[in-house]
């Protein structure tokens, strides 16, 4: 608790910033790598925490994954569908839901053999029974605390059975756990979900030759036929759009402010906070665009919009945002007007209850908001003063906490600031830099 960073109120952000890897096509990177057949090259590889975690389940498995060097390509040697062993050791996840998510999805599949999975405090508490239940629905013996919704998680793996699966969330994890689980199921498993979720999923299994077809109202069902193995490829993996929000809400409010972000991934499954900053009146432009592996990506030039309006969010545009509503809750708070977000529930089962702990925080500033079940009431009045606030151990909360401490006057400590290392490790640094 007692580490901190301190943020002066008051500068402006000006020059250019590359953000650090997709952390979910990372993620999809190692685990599709481990599982195809052959070598598969990955650069642009988010080098945190989270995707670490990863590399290490799956070495654990025995995959041939060499020591990860910040910004250099490497190798993978994948072990084929069924080529996992059962580790000696328990399976440790750190603070990763989709490491946790999607290995449950790829183990339950790997008969006769067993796992553990287990997490840091956060990750112990998160629901895990939205991915239990279908996998148990196709075959799968899954266990844990209060009925396998809580790691520890132990696995026993099986022979699966494709299956018919209506999530009752959207939610890519969920999603792409049942897709993986289905590679090795009989015949073929299909995934309808209430809202499209990130599809990154499906992008890379279909680049690595699996049987995936896109159907129904706006993709909202996604089946995937076993029998094709995977074949490695070459991935180069964009920068995070979840990392650039922070950069962008920055720039479009702290004043004097020109901010150039480069290499953006903008996977339209993701790219929800554009449509808010197209609302609020954002001054932004996305330049050379292009395709990398798959996913388009192009370069974002954000300038101080002269002045914000309020917006909503809510319904089915929540799953294309979900990881910005921090940082879009810190903008709403500069708005001008009042702010709403709602079908938000989502938020209370993150690596923090976000709802609360962004409502908590933000007050100390001077933030006027109000605490909904299923979302958040902001006032746009803009005036935050200097204070001492705290990550509470979320990365995108000591991120978001940074960009409101600029905005504020006065000078703010940001406690437990390092818990960004999950998914941005270089934000201070950067932080500095435009400052
Ligand atoms: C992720 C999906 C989202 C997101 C998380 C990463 C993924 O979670 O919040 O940061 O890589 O699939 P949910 O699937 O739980 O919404």
């Amino acid at each position: 608790m007692n580490e901190y960073q301190t943020v002066k109120g008051g500068g402006n952000l000006q020059g250019t910033v590359s953000v650090p890897g997709d952390k979910s096509i990372s993620h999809r990177s190692l685990i599709l790598g481990s599982i195809a057949a052959g070598t598969t090259e990955i650069s642009g590889f988010l080098y945190s925490e989270d995707p670490l975690s990863t590399a290490s389940c799956l070495r654990k498995l025995g995959v041939k994954i060499p020591e990860i060097i910040k910004d250099k390509p490497f190798e993978i040697q994948g072990v084929g569908l069924e080529g996992l062993n059962e580790p000696k050791e328990i399976l440790d996840c750190g603070n990763s839901g989709t490491t946790m998510r999607l290995m449950m999805g790829v183990l339950a599949g790997q008969r006769g053999k067993n796992f553990i999975m287990t997490g840091d405090k956060s990750l112990s508490e998160r629901p895990m029974n939205r991915v239990c239940k279908p996998l148990r629905l196709m075959g799968g013996t899954l266990s844990g605390r209060e009925n396998g919704n809580k790691a520890p998680i132990a696995i026993k793996g099986e022979q699966l059975k494709g299956c018919v699966i209506g999530t009752p969330v959207a939610s890519a994890q969920v999603k792409s756990s049942i897709l993986l689980a289905g590679l090795t199921a009989s015949g073929s498993t299909s995934v309808i979900e209430p809202a499209s979720s990130r599809d990154h999923t499906e992008r890379m299994l279909k680049a690595f030759g699996a049987n995936i077809e896109i159907r129904g109202e706006l993709g909202r069902n996604v089946v995937v036929k076993s029998g094709n193995d995977l074949k490695g490829q070459e991935i180069l993996i964009p920068g995070d759009i979840s990392s650039a929000s922070f950069w962008m809400i920055a720039g479009s409010i702290v004043p004097n402010s020109n901010i150039t972000i480069k290499n953006v991934g903008l996977n339209p499954t993701r790219t929800g906070i554009l449509e808010i900053m197209d609302v609020m009146g954002c001054n932004y432009k996305i330049f050379e665009e292009s395709i990398v592996a798959g996913e388009p990506i192009g370069n974002i030039n954000v300038k101080t919009a002269n002045t914000l309006k309020p917006f909503t969010i809510q319904g089915d545009i929540l799953p294309k945002l979900i990881d910005e509503i921090p940082i879009l809750t810190v903008a709403a708070c500069f708005c001008g007007g009042i702010s709403y977000i709602k079908d938000a529930k989502e938020l209370r089962v993150k690596e923090t209850d976000r709802l609360k702990v962004m409502t908590r925080q933000l007050r100390k500033f001077g933030a006027i908001i109000d605490e909904r079940e299923d979302g958040l009431i902001i006032n746009g009045d803009g005036k935050f003063t200097g204070a001492e606030v705290d990550s509470e151990t979320d990365h995108r909360v000591s991120m978001s906490l940074a960009i409101a401490a600029i905005l504020a006057k006065g000078t703010s400590k940001i406690y437990r600031a390092s818990a960004s290392n999950v998914s941005y490790p270089n934000f201070w640094n950067d932080l500095e830099l435009l400052l």
